[in-house]
This record gives structure tokens, sequence and C-alpha cells, in this order.
């Protein structure tokens, strides 16, 4: 495709210049140039920050709240817990559901357990105080990128409404709250100037989870890429992104480390390098090979999170600073060499492609590096060196699990054929029984078919986690949750407010866990997903994760069974 469009690219110093389309892939290899003389475009044509937004995303819509809201106190009418609705009652009722407790089980007491969230996800007023674009405001403008078309534009309104967000937990007993930053709000353009009114805006954030006696934890990046980055020289795709992520870490560690204690670099770097290549004519064009771009993003996350754990370390050695890893167990399909063959690459090019790096040896698992080292640099002994050990917890976003398999023509005809469909990883999934017939677990939406309830698989998969990354810090589940299933065609408030199976999801999770930390699986803590319905990214707002429900017509948030259900494992198991 031959483009003649210019690109906004900021050089040395705050104007914006219109430069060519096209950037080398900078780590190391220059891609080859297919256009010609691109670069004799190049004109001083300055854009502010406003001309930024009306040239990539044009029109925001606005919330009719758009100042911060002061919490009301939470009607102890909304703390009534729901009707037992997974045990069996003696007697039944409105009541926590009676359980007879197991003995051999216990949460220490300084198991945290807590919601979480994120920006682009849950914050909205997209454009108020400064706020630069993301990645995601130019992706949701992609038509039918996100199925229904929606937008974070408004989202929950949490950039308003956070500190009723903060009591509503508070009141339920929820001793803690992952969010993430927006990157773009510090850093309007990813780097360079800072906008003081995002870090007053998260002081306070802070600052009222404290106040609520809710530790916050923070994390750096869930996916809303500055937009300018991805424009100027591809985001992840390029080593670039290195120094201006660690500044901007660098930024956030200095003014909020006495503050936050926990601290997660990244968000599932396989999903947001498996979101590369971006669509075509939307963001700047790159020559790096579509089957390799997201290894690019992969390789530059590993050096931009040790980069960062490093900094963070070294302005105050107390932090727990990790990276939120994802993937899922991986159960052979059959007792065959050839499927466990298979099960040893999935490990290997899913957790194993950031988990053995940051645990275990600064560098690549085998079979991954036979692959990319024909295209990446490797890296230096020096970067190994910052690599290995680059994390205090294992922190895994262990929804669901898996069966695995060789693919059906066998891996090695796989691994010699670039066209084979499964190709680099050349290992297959599936969600049945070798019978072909029963699921794994009940089915979460549609809308997630990723998604299964296979909390079977849970003690098996922390001893994994456990025996395999070794972590010092232990393993912490720092998201699980699951999207319950057509929530979205329930129209009325009492049908959405029961939730069975995302309610025995977090029961029979939290019973999984018990029986693990009782086989001494160093387990610490727990985030459900999430704290309440949010946008599920390319699935839009009706596919929903929350413990709350939230009416996005008048921003009211009510607390499902689930939520209720969650807490109380803790009532019951936690020691005192
Ligand atoms: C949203 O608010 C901004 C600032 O008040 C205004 O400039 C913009 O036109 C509004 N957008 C819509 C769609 O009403
Ligand atoms: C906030 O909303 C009010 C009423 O809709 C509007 O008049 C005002 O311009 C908005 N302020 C900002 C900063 O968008
Ligand atoms: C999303 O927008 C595209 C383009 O405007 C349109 O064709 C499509 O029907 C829209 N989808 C929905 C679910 O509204
Ligand atoms: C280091 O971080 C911890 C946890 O956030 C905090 O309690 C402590 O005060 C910080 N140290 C300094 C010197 O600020
Ligand atoms: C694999 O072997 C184990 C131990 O012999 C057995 O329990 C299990 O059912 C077998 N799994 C399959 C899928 O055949
Ligand atoms: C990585 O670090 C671990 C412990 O922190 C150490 O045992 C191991 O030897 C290191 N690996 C390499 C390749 O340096
Ligand atoms: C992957 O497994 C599915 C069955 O779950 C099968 O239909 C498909 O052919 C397999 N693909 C390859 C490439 O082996
Ligand atoms: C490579 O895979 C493609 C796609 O599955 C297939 O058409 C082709 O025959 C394979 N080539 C070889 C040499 O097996
Ligand atoms: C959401 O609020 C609107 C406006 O008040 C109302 O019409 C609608 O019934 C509410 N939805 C639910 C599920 O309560
Ligand atoms: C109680 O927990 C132990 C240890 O996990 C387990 O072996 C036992 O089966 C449990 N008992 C019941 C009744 O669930």
């Amino acid at each position: 495709m031959a483009s003649t469009a210019v690109m906004a690219v900021l050089l040395a110093g705050s104007p914006l210049v219109l430069a060519q389309t096209s950037f080398p892939s900078s780590t190391g290899v220059v891609a080859s140039q297919t256009s010609s003389s691109a670069a004799a475009f190049v004109t001083n044509i300055q854009l502010s920050l406003d001309d930024y937004w009306d040239l990539y995303i044009g029109p925001v819509a606005n919330a009719s709240i758009n100042t911060t809201v002061t919490p009301t106190p939470i009607p102890s009418s909304s703390l009534i817990p729901p009707p037992s609705l997974y045990y069996p009652s003696f007697p039944s009722g409105q009541q926590v559901p009676l359980q007879s407790q197991n003995e051999s089980w216990k949460f220490p007491k300084d198991f945290w357990y807590g919601v979480a969230g994120a920006s682009y996800q849950i914050e909205g007023a997209v454009k108020a105080e400064g706020r630069g674009p993301s990645i995601w405001d130019r992706l949701t403008r992609v038509p039918n990128y996100v199925v229904t078309n929606d937008t974070g534009d408004v989202a929950n309104n949490n950039y308003y409404l956070y500190k009723e967000d903060v009591a509503r937990i508070a009141a339920l007993g929820i001793k803690t709250y992952s969010f993430s930053l927006s990157w773009s709000r510090i850093f309007p353009f990813g780097s360079g100037a800072v906008n003081e009114a995002a870090l007053a805006h998260y002081d306070d954030v802070i600052d009222t989870c404290l106040e609520y006696g809710v530790t916050p934890m923070v994390t750096l990046y869930h996916w809303d890429l500055p937009l300018f980055l991805q424009n100027a020289y591809g985001g992840w795709l390029s080593d670039k992104i290195v120094p201006d992520f660690v500044a901007y870490a660098n930024l956030a560690f200095t003014r909020w480390h006495s503050k936050v204690h926990y601290w997660f670099t990244v968000n599932e770097p396989i999903v947001f390098c498996t979101n590369y290549p971006l669509p075509e004519h939307y963001f700047t064009k790159t020559d790096i090979p579509s089957i390799q771009q997201k290894y690019y993003c992969g390789h530059n996350v590993l050096l931009a999170h040790s980069e960062a754990y490093h900094v963070g370390k070294s302005i105050n050695a107390s932090l727990s600073i990790s990276l939120k890893h994802n993937g899922g167990y991986k159960i052979p399909r059959t007792n065959s060499s050839a499927d466990a063959a298979a099960v040893q690459r999935a490990w290997d090019f899913q957790e194993g492609w950031f988990s053995d790096p940051v645990f275990l040896t600064g560098d690549y698992p085998s079979s991954l590096k036979s692959y990319v080292s024909t295209f990446l640099p490797a890296f230096t002994d020096a970067q190994k060196e910052k690599i290995n050990g680059s994390a205090d917890i294992y922190a895994h976003d262990a929804y669901t699990s898996d069966f695995i398999m060789a693919p059906d023509s066998g891996i090695e005809a796989c691994t010699k054929n670039e066209s084979h469909s499964l190709f680099p990883s050349c290992y297959n999934t599936t969600k049945l029984y070798a019978n072909n017939y029963w699921a794994l677990g009940p089915a979460s939406d549609p809308g997630s078919p990723w998604l299964n309830k296979a909390t079977d698989w849970v003690p098996a998969f922390l001893h994994y986690m456990q025996d395999t990354w070794k972590p010092r810090g232990g393993v912490a589940i720092t998201e699980f949750g699951i999207s319950e299933p057509y929530e979205e065609l329930r129209k009325d408030l009492a049908s959405i407010l029961i939730d069975p199976i995302r309610s025995s999801y977090y029961v029979d999770y939290l019973k999984a866990i018990l029986i693990a930390l009782s086989e001494g699986v160093d387990v610490v803590g727990t985030l459900a997903w999430s704290i309440y319905d949010n946008l599920e990214w390319s699935q839009g707002y009706g596919v929903k994760f929350g413990i709350q429900y939230v009416n996005l017509t008048t921003q009211e948030r009510y607390f499902k069974a689930s939520a209720f259900e969650y807490v109380n494992m803790f009532q019951v198991y936690q020691e005192k």
C-alpha cells in the first residue's frame, strides 16, 4: 500500500512537526523502506494538544457530571447480603449463606484481597484537564474494532466519581483497590511536559483510598499507550519506548512511593503485544512483518519493565514491584508425548515469554528463542542481568485453563512451515475434553469465548507457578473473574444483581486457593476483576465482569450478589 499521508511526530522540544509515515524497526534491525522519498515531505505545522485531538480523534462525548463528587454515605439498605444462592441454606432466607467451615483452611492474616479496574476502561473524562489521547481513544474510532462501537469517552465517569467508588468498596469491607494510571493524562504526548492536573488527580485518588483504609495498588501501563508515541516511533515496536516508559515510571515512583507499596509496571504484555499489528490506515505504518511485531513489542517490554523496576527500587528499596502475567493453566489433552511437548511449547510461548526472563534466566525459553533469534537482537549480558530477578512477586491474571494438544499435522511439520496456521507457537487449544463433548467448565458470556470457569485446576496452577518461577515474594492472583453469561440481556435490576455463575466462580476459586495454601503454596493476595462493569475493550460495555452493576444512564452503582460472596469467603476464612 503506497501512502502519501503525513504523521505528526515530536522533534526535540515541543512543536509538533509533520513527517513521513513509516519508521524503521529500531530494535537492531532496520527493515527495508518501501516508500522512496517520504522524508522529502517534512513540513513545520505546529499542533496544539487540541489540534491533535481534532486530527486523530474528533468529537468526544461528555458526562453530565464533570466535577469531582463528594461521596454520599453508602445506605445500609445496599449492604444487605443476598438470599443464599449457592449453598444449601439452614435456615433459608436473606442472609450470607452459611457454610460448613473446613478447619484445615485459612487465609493468613496478611493476605490481601481487593478489586481492580484500569484507567481507560473506567475513567471517562478523556479530554478533561489536559489528558492527551491514547491508542485506545483512536482504536475506539475504528468502525467495528469495538463490536458495539462503544468508546471510553465517559465510561464509568470514575475520573469524577472515584471518591464514591472507594467509599463503596470500603463499605463492603474490601481492603485493596488496584487501578492503573493513564500515561497520557500525566504526559499528554507520552514524554516531555508533565500535566500537573493529572498528578493532583491521582494524589487525591491515592489519598482517598488511605482515608478509607483501602490499600492502593498502582499499575503503570494497562494498554492505553499515549497515541503520540505510537505515531512517533511505533510505540512498543521500538526501543525508543524504553527511556520514555522509564521516565514516566520514575515520576510515578518518586511522587507516590511513600503512599503506594505495591506496583505493577505492565499489565498482561502477551495481550497488548498480540494487539500488534494495529489496524491499517489508522496508525503510522511500520515495515516490521506482522507475525514478528508482537515479539518486538515483548522485547521492548522486558527492557522497559526491568529498567523501571531498578529505578523504582533505587527510589525506595522496600517497594514491591512486579508485572502482571497472563495465560492460563495448560492441561495436556491426552497422555501422548506429542501433547506433552505441545504443553511445554504453550508455556514457553505464553507465560514463559515473560516469566522465564524475569524469574529464571534473563532470557527467553529455548523454543521461543530459537524462533525470535532469527530477527530480534540477543539480549546483552548486562540486559539479562537487569531482567533476571526484576519482580518481587509472581503476579498472574489467572482466569481460566485450556486443554493443549499438538497440531493435527504434528509439531515438527508446523515449526518447519511458516505458513502453518499455528506457526510459530505450534500448539493447539480447546475447551473440550478428549471426548469432544464436555467443556472443562461452564462457559462465560459468548463475548469472552476464551473464558470458562475451570476452578478445578487452580490448585495445580498455583503449584506450577510457585514451583516453576520460584518467586521470592509469593504468588498473587492479580485478576480473576468471569463474564456472567448474557447478563446484558437482563434489563431489570433485580435480575441483574443475582449473578450465580460469577458467584460460584469466586467461591470455588477461593476454595481452590485455600487448598493450595493448605498444601504449602505461598499465595499472598487476590484482586477480583472487576470493581464494576466497564468497557471490556473490543467487546464494549455489553460483556460484564463487575461485582457491581453500573447503570450507564445514571452512573448509579449497585452491588451484585458476587460482591458479597467474594467478601464472605474472607470473613469466614481469614485469620483475625
Ligand atoms: C464536551 O465538552 C467540551 C468542553 O466543555 C466541549 O468543547 C465539547 O464541545 C463537548 N462535546 C460535546 C460532544 O458536547
Ligand atoms: C461541565 O458541564 C456543564 C453543564 O453540562 C457545562 O456547562 C460546562 O461547560 C462543563 N465544563 C467542562 C469543563 O466541560
Ligand atoms: C459500527 O459502526 C460501523 C461504521 O459506522 C457500522 O457499519 C456498524 O453497523 C456499527 N456497529 C454497531 C453495532 O452499531
Ligand atoms: C518506602 O515505601 C514504603 C511503602 O510505600 C513507605 O512506607 C516508606 O515510607 C517509604 N520510604 C521512604 C524513605 O519514604
Ligand atoms: C493420563 O494418565 C493419568 C495417570 O495415568 C490418568 O489419571 C489420566 O486420566 C490420563 N489422562 C488422559 C487424558 O488420558
Ligand atoms: C537469575 O537469577 C537467579 C536468582 O536470582 C539465579 O539463580 C540465576 O543463576 C540467574 N540466572 C542467570 C542466567 O544469571
Ligand atoms: C486444532 O484443534 C481443532 C479441534 O479443537 C481442530 O478442528 C483443528 O483442525 C486443529 N488445528 C490444527 C491446525 O491442528
Ligand atoms: C505449510 O502449511 C500450509 C498451510 O497449512 C500448507 O498449505 C502447506 O502444504 C504446508 N507446507 C508443507 C511443506 O507442509
Ligand atoms: C437505568 O436508569 C434509567 C434512567 O433512570 C432507567 O430508565 C433504567 O431502568 C435503569 N436501568 C436499570 C437496569 O435499572
Ligand atoms: C478440608 O480441607 C482439606 C485440605 O484442603 C481437604 O483435604 C478436605 O477434603 C476438606 N474437607 C472438606 C469436607 O471439604
